[in-house]
């Protein structure tokens, strides 16, 4: 699957990027929520995945680069969210956090920064829709992709087989055609993708170019 990232869209023309996104055989819209505490940037809130919910006709895969991402799981959710994933270094009480964002009905996901080690996913995994591996230190897009990702993918991959998980991997940061196959075959299953899309000549082509791998 691929998520194009909302954050490299052309804020001024958002609508018009919903469309292009629609009309693209892309399959989910990646939203990131960053509150300049939790990463160095400061994105945008509650009601512009609303706003952006209003036009999307796929589902909004909303990533919460915030801290104490659980007062704000039910707005996002109200406004749209169907899935909803928080860092695994901003939640002391990630168990219960996680069973707060199944009760809303959303799919529970968690991400990891470049230096958080897969392990400390082993007594949670079982739980999870979605194992967001961050390619990229959060905060911005257009980073250079961390190589040390592919190794942190297989290992994702292994945990998963071992403990019957159900989750998807998705990889965030700096993926583009030069990775995204090399990612596919370790066993990534969600490729986010922001200025990889939004800055080619069409962004629709890149999208599909995206969708032929695998
Ligand atoms: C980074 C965000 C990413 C970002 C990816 O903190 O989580 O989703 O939009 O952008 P690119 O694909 O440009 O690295
Ligand atoms: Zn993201």
């Amino acid at each position: 699957m691929i998520a194009p990232s909302v954050l490299a869209a052309d804020f001024a023309n958002l609508q018009r990027d919903i469309e292009m996104i629609n009309h693209s055989p892309a399959d989910w819209f990646h939203i990131d929520i960053m509150d300049g505490v939790f990463v160095p940037n400061i994105s945008f809130g509650i009601s512009v995945v609303e706003a952006v919910n209003r036009y999307a006709a796929k589902p909004l895969d909303v990533h919460l680069m915030i801290v104490q991402p659980e007062r704000y799981l039910e707005a996002f959710r109200k406004a749209g969210a169907q899935v909803l994933t928080v860092h695994y270094e901003a939640c002391p009480h990630l168990h219960r956090t996680i069973q707060q964002i199944k009760d809303l009905g959303a799919k529970a996901g968690v991400a990891l920064n470049p230096h958080t080690p897969v392990s400390v996913l082993e007594d949670i995994i079982a739980n999870l829709d979605l194992v967001l591996i961050m390619s990229v230190n959060p905060g911005f897009g257009g980073q250079k992709f961390i190589e040390n990702t592919y190794k942190k993918v297989q290992q994702v991959a292994t945990l998963i087989a071992q403990l019957g998980s159900q989750a998807i991997i998705e990889i965030d940061g700096g993926v583009d055609m030069s990775n995204a196959a090399q990612l596919h075959a370790a066993g990534a299953g969600v490729l986010v993708a922001g200025s990889a899309v939004f800055n080619s000549p069409s962004p629709t082509q890149t999208i599909a170019n995206f969708k032929k791998i695998g």
